[in-house]
C-alpha cells in the first residue's frame, strides 16, 4: 500500500509518500523561513498565501521522486489540525478533490498525531510507549496506546519551548526558526554564564511553564550593553542549559508516572521540531538510561513538520479502517486525548 501524506498547518508546505512496510519513496518539504524571515515569526496569512502557491509542485516533486502515479495510491492523508487554519484548510482542500477524482480514502490526520507515531516509521517503536512532545506550540508528556489512543500526563501551562526559543532567538537579532539557531550559537558559549529560573523545577507531577523563563530572558538581552558574540554564545548555551535541567526533572517525573500505569512501557520517544536539539536529546538519554529505558528520537528531518510523519500516521489509520469522510471540518484547535472518543463513535 502507498498513502501520500500532505502537511500544510505551520510554515512547511511538504508532501511524501510512504509505503506499508515502511519505506519514504519521497518526502519534499518547502520552508518559508524567508517570507517569514522578516517578521521573526510565522504570519498566518502569509503562510495560507504560501501554500497555496506551492503545495502544487510540491505535490508533484514528491510524485516524481517516488516515481509513483497519483493511481497508485491507496489513500491521501493530510494534517486536518491543530494549526493555522488557513495552512490547514488549503491542504485539506486539496487532499478532498485529490480523493474524490480519484476515489480513494481521506484520511485527515492530527498533525500532533504525526509527531506522535513518527518514531514507529522510523524505528519501529512497539506500543505503548511514552512520548514527549516539544515544537513551537506544544510541550506534553502523553503515553501513546495505540493509533488514537492517547493519555494526557502533564504539559505546559503557557509557552512552549520552540516559542520560548524562537522569541528569545529574536530578541537576540535573528530570524525564525530560533531553535536551530540557539542550538548553534549555544555550542561556543559558556553554560554556566548565567542563572536562568526553572520554573516548577522539584515539583510534583510533569507539568511546565516557560514564560516566566521567557520574560527573565528577555530582561538579561535587553539589559546587555554589549550585545557581542561572545555574549550570545553564553547566553543561549546557560538557556539550553536550563531548559535541559527542566526537562530532565520533568522527565523523571513523567517516567514514573507513566511507569505506574504502564508498567511495560520500555522506551520514551521524543518528537517534535525541538527534538531535532541534539543537546536536549543527550540529557533526555541520560534521564532514561537512570531507569534502564531506551530513548528513541526520528532523524532530524523527520522530527521538524514534514508529509511522510502525516502519510506514516494516515497508514496506521487506513490499516484499522479508522478513515475520515469528505465532510472533515479543519481544526485549529485538536487536543490528542479527543482522538479517543472520535475512534469510539
Ligand atoms: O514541529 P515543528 O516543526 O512545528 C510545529 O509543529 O510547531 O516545530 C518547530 C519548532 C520551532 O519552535 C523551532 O525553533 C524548533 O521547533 N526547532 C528546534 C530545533 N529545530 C527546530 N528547537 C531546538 N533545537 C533545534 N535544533
Ligand atoms: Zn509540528
Amino acid at each position: 500500500m502507498i498513502v501520500l501524506g500532505i502537511e500544510t498547518s505551520c510554515d512547511e508546505t511538504a508532501a511524501a509518500l510512504v509505503t506499508h512496510d515502511k519505506r519514504i519513496l519521497s518526502n519534499i518539504v518547502s520552508s518559508q523561513d524567508i517570507e517569514h524571515k522578516p517578521f521573526g515569526g510565522v504570519v498566518p496569512e502569509i503562510a495560507a498565501r504560501a501554500h497555496l502557491v506551492h503545495i502544487e509542485t510540491i505535490l508533484h516533486k514528491a510524485l516524481r521522486e517516488a516515481n509513483i502515479s497519483l493511481d497508485q495510491i491507496d489513500g491521501i492523508a493530510v494534517a486536518g489540525g491543530p494549526g493555522l487554519i488557513g495552512g490547514v484548510i488549503v491542504g485539506v482542500m486539496i487532499a478532498k478533490g485529490l480523493a474524490m477524482a480519484k476515489n480513494v480514502p481521506f484520511v485527515p490526520v492530527n498533525h500532533l498525531e504525526g509527531h506522535a507515531l513518527t518514531a514507529r516509521l522510523t524505528n519501529d517503536v512497539p506500543f505503548p510507549y511514552l512520548l514527549l512532545l516539544v515544537s513551537g506550540g506544544h510541550c506534553q508528556f502523553l503515553i501513546v496506546e495505540d493509533v488514537g489512543v492517547y493519555t494526557y500526563l502533564g504539559g505546559t501551562l503557557d509557552d512552549a519551548i520552540g516559542e520560548c526559543l524562537d522569541k528569545t532567538a529574536r530578541l537576540l537579532g535573528y530570524g525564525y526558526p530560533g531553535g536551530p539557531l540557539i542550538e548553534r550559537l549555544a555550542l561556543q558559549g559558556d553554560p554556566n554564564a548565567f542563572s536562568l529560573p526553572q520554573p516548577l523545577k522539584g515539583k510534583e507531577g510533569c507539568s511546565f511553564s516557560f514564560s516566566g523563563l521567557k520574560t527573565a530572558a528577555r530582561k538579561v538581552i535587553l539589559d546587555q550593553t554589549d550585545p557581542s558574540k561572545t555574549f550570545q554564545a553564553d547566553f543561549c548555551a546557560s538557556l539550553q542549559k536550563t531548559i535541559g535541567d527542566i526537562l530532565v526533572d520533568r522527565c523523571r517525573n513523567a517516567l514514573k508516572m507513566a511507569l505506574e500505569k504502564k508498567p511495560t512501557i520500555t522506551n520514551l520517544v521524543v518528537g517534535g521540531g525541538v527534538a531535532a536539539n541534539q543537546y536536549f536529546r543527550a540529557r533526555l538519554d541520560n534521564c532514561v538510561n537512570e531507569r534502564a529505558m531506551g530513548l528513541v528520537t526520528p532523524p532530524v528531518n523527520l522530527c521538524t513538520d514534514n508529509g511522510a510523519m502525516i502519510a506514516w500516521a494516515g497508514m496506521e489509520r487506513l490499516q484499522r479502517g479508522l478513515i475520515g469522510s469528505l465532510d472533515f471540518a479543519p481544526r485549529p484547535r485538536w487536543p490528542l486525548e479527543e482522538l479517543k472518543r472520535e475512534n469510539a463513535q
